[in-house]
């Protein structure tokens, strides 16, 4: 697998609402993109930084995974996302390698990606998401 850079960080705010007000406060800058993943139960809000992106996580069921980090942990970073070039070779790499993933195959995330997560437990519990831009 070859890791291409730091695709976006992930960070779960409470409202998106909020956290896009303080992004426009204190940074001057707006979200290019808002979308809802419903099988995730989140809304995103993407910011472009550079090379990398931001993705602000709000919550759209208690239940749901983002729902659950916020009960727990609190707002905060999230996840770290690898742009990788292959990602469906890297999630077979991954497997081959007996590392435990929360996805076993790619599935469609936010902002056109194909994504899969690394379960934390694997990784000093930083949950890291590999990803691929979506071909059009
Ligand atoms: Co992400």
């Amino acid at each position: 697998m070859k890791l291409l850079r730091i695709s976006h960080l992930g960070i779960a705010s409470p409202t998106l609402q909020e956290a896009m007000e303080r992004l426009e406060k204190i940074f001057g800058i707006q979200a290019e993109h808002i979308e809802e993943i419903a099988d995730q139960k989140v809304r995103t809000a993407f910011y472009s930084v550079g090379e990398s992106s931001l993705e602000y996580l709000e919550s759209t069921d208690p239940e749901g995974p983002v729902g659950k980090f916020l009960e727990k942990k609190g707002p905060g970073i999230h996840h770290l996302a690898f742009e990788v070039d292959d990602v469906d070779a890297a999630v077979k790499e991954l497997l081959e390698k007996g590392v435990r993933m929360i996805d076993k195959a790619p599935r469609k995330g936010a902002h056109g990606n194909r994504i899969a997560f690394i379960h934390p437990a694997e990784t000093g519990g930083v949950l890291i998401e590999v990803c691929q831009p979506e071909k059009h």
